[in-house]
This record gives structure tokens, sequence and C-alpha cells, in this order.
């Protein structure tokens, strides 16, 4: 039997990923740049186990499963299998250090370490470029999830995908920033991003959020690598609101914001005039994530809770998937 057990964090995009030019191989319709997040990780193990008839097993977070979640794990495990030539089933489980149904994103962290577990487990012996084109099957954000800190995940040009994948432009040493987030709903959300990115096309908007996609993520990542939170807030927030009003406008369309949404959404620039460095992004789902130098994260806490939200998280910049054992 062979076993391996990794870890990866989950990551919070600053240009969004929304939409596909080849929805099979998780092709990106645009490049993307994001910040992995210390402490909201998964921890995988994945054990190949020759003996075992069935299919393969699966158990998150405490919980054996089936479904629709097995088999996406079953097709993630294939892809690994037709690498190494094995055909052993395998016993995966899993947890995530956050609280699963907060809305922060489970599948970036999840694929990535289920990536790097079963790559491992496999003898397969795969670089960071390599692990990355793979988690991307799995999951696209979880491409960014692969290498350190600030990452930015190329959208390729070759239709193979050998040259979309995610790599490191800054450490998470870089810059000291903490991802707020306001935790509004322990709802799942009603669609999924995998459908989400299949409805992308069918919004009159996104042709023009993907054609001016390269400039946005030009200013961020100039933005990024000088530290300038002032130019790194405008763009941010313009590439959250572009993705949702493609969102909005997609058939069947697709509303994630609740009012509380708003509300810390109306809040966040007003309280940036007033001189607190705060700017917000949203996934898709109703959270509201404020990116705040890590001196001011107290302060925006103590904000949000008196707007009323709920549940508040923290995280700063962090490190990049990897065996543990
Ligand atoms: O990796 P997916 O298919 O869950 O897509 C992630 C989509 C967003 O979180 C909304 C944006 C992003 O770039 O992370």
């Amino acid at each position: 039997m062979h076993t391996a057990t990794a870890e990866a964090l989950s990551n919070i995009a600053f240009i969004k990923y929304w939409g596909n030019r080849d929805q099979t191989l998780r092709l990106p319709s645009n490049a993307s740049l994001s910040m992995n997040l210390a402490g909201l990780k998964t921890v995988t193990t994945v054990a190949f186990d020759p003996s075992l008839p069935g299919p393969d097993a699966l158990t998150l977070n405490g919980h054996p499963t089936t479904g629709a979640a097995l088999a996406r794990v079953t097709r993630h495990l294939d892809l690994v299998r037709a690498a190494a030539g094995l055909s052993a089933r395998a016993v995966v489980t899993s947890h995530n250090t956050f609280p699963s149904g907060a809305g922060i994103a489970s599948s970036a962290s999840g694929f990535a370490a289920l990536t790097v577990a079963a790559a491992r487990a496999a003898g397969l012996a795969l670089n960071e470029v390599d692990l990355s084109v793979l988690a991307r099957r799995g999951s696209g954000s979880a491409s960014r999830s692969i290498p350190a800190g600030f990452t930015e995940w190329l959208a390729g040009e070759q239709p193979s995908g050998e040259d979309s994948y995610a790599r490191t432009i800054a450490p998470p040493e870089h810059w000291a920033l903490t991802d707020v987030i306001a935790v509004l709903s322990a709802a799942h959300k009603a669609t999924g991003s995998t459908e989400g990115h299949g409805l992308a096309d069918t919004s009159p908007f996104q042709a023009a959020r993907v054609a001016d996609a390269p400039r946005r993520l030009s200013l961020c990542r100039t933005a990024l690598l000088a530290r300038d939170f002032s130019a790194f807030s405008e763009i941010v927030e313009e590439d959250a609101v572009a993705m949702h009003a493609v969102m909005m406008t997609s058939r069947p369309p697709l509303f994630y914001w609740q009012p509380l949404t708003i509300a810390v959404i109306q809040a966040v620039p007003v309280w940036r005039a007033e001189g607190l460095p705060v700017c917000f992004t949203i996934d898709a789902g109703p959270n509201v994530h404020c990116l705040t130098p890590t001196e001011h994260a107290p302060e925006v806490e103590r904000r949000l809770r008196a707007l009323g939200v709920p549940d508040v998280l923290a995280a700063a910049p962090g490190g990049p998937a990897r065996i543990i054992a």
C-alpha cells in the first residue's frame, strides 16, 4: 500500500477566474491572481490499496462521502492513475481546518492537497508546474494553491493546457496583508462554481470582462509588487464587481449577494475614504473578503461586527501545498 499526506491552503483571488475556454480541461478564459490563506487548510491522505475491491473510498471531515463529491475525486485520481500506470483504488481521507459550509472555497485547498498527496502516493515525481497543471483539472483555483504566497495562474495558449499553471509572483512575506472574511451565511451555495463557469459565456458582459482582464491583471500585479494599497484597492474591487456583473447577467442569472453583502461593500469604500486602508472582494457566495494591511485587521473586524456581521475569520499570506507525511 502506498500512502502520502499533503496539506494545501485555500486562496483568495484579487483578479478573478470566471469562465473556461475549455470546460473539460479547465482552461480559463482569463489569467488570475491570488493569495494563499494561512490557516485555511485542507489536509488529505491518499492510500492506493491494490487489495481494495470496490470504488475509491472518501471520508470528508469525518463523514464517509459518496455521490457527486466521490465521483469528482475519482475522476481526479484517474488522471493520477493514468500517469502512473496504476489501477489500484484509493482510500482518501480529508479534513479542513476551516468551518465547512462557511462559504470558504474548499475546492482550491481540497484539490491542491489531493493532487500533491495522490501524486506522491502513486510514486510520480512531479515538479511544481506539473502539480499546478494537474490540480487545475480538479478545480481551476486549486492550481493557484500549489505554489507559495501570491500567485498568478497563466491562462496559457496550448490546447493541451500544459502552459496553464500558477507560479509565485511574490513570497508570503512580501506584503503583510490580512484577509478579514465577513462570514455572512453558512448555507451551501445554490450554484457551484463548476456550473457557474459554464454559464459565464451566456452573459453579454463576459466578452468585455475577459477582453479587459490583461489590463486589470497588470495593474493588480504592479500594485501588489509595489505594495501600493491605494492602486491595489481600486483594481481589486473593480475586478470583483465585473465578475458579479457577469454572474448576475448570465442565463440563468446567479445572484450570490445578500443584504449584508451590500451593506459591507458600501461601507468599505467609505472607511477607506476616512483613512482606513481596506478593500473588498467577493467569490461565488455572499461572504465579503476585506483585504487590509495586517495592523488594521482588528479595526476592520470591529467595524464589520458593528455592521452586524455574525462571524469573522482572518488569514495572512500562506505557503505552498506540501507533503507532510
Ligand atoms: O476553482 P473554482 O472552479 O471553484 O472557481 C473559483 C471561482 C472564484 O472563486 C469565484 C474566483 C477565483 O478566481 O477564485
